[in-house]
């Protein structure tokens, strides 16, 4: 029989994205590290499907000996949505990074971003440039928080693809 995910308590920064995802469909957690928002995203909704990717070999290796044993977590090795090319997905969140990183992975996996449902996004810094090539490119907004950890704001959104 397979491993369940384990139930762990989020912090307030990828807590926030996990109260913005929405409940069902498989989904992409990009650049996933640690593999503790994969984990929960799991946890919370066992039947969903969840890809962990990482762009290089050594993290995901890691991510593998992290979460390898679960049963409805897939890792993927690859930059950006490369590795998900193809994959039947609603959603996808790319968490912890520059807002410039997430802007190259937007840009350069646009045909696997128009396929999604939604996107939820959280950028360390250069959040308000990333606002604003979302709207220049028509991403529209479903939601969004402002969780504080540790004494600072990660501003996050839910966007929802612009119509092909
Ligand atoms: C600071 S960690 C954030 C981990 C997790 N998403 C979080 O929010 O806690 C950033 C991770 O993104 C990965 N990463 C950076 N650029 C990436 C890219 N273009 N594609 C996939 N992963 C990337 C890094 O290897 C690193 O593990």
């Amino acid at each position: 029989m397979a491993a369940a995910a384990p139930r762990r308590r989020l912090r307030p920064r990828l807590r926030a994205c996990l109260d913005l995802i929405p409940r069902d469909g498989p989904v992409a957690d990009v650049g996933s590290a640690h593999g503790r928002l994969a984990r929960a995203l799991l946890g919370r909704d066992p039947d969903r499907g969840v890809i962990a990717t990482e762009a290089k070999p050594g993290p995901a290796a890691e991510l593998g000996r992290r979460l390898g044993g679960l049963t409805g977590i897939t890792i993927a090795l690859g930059p950006g949505l490369d590795p998900v090319r193809g994959r039947a997905l609603r959603g996808a969140v790319i968490a912890g990074m520059g807002g410039r990183t997430i802007i190259a992975i937007l840009t350069e996996g646009d045909d696997v971003v128009r396929r999604l449902d939604w996107l939820c996004l959280q950028a360390m810094q250069g959040t308000e440039g990333l606002y604003a090539w979302l709207r220049r490119h028509g991403f529209r907004l479903r939601a969004s928080a402002r969780p504080v950890e540790a004494g600072r704001v990660y501003p996050t959104v839910l966007v929802a693809p612009p119509c092909a």
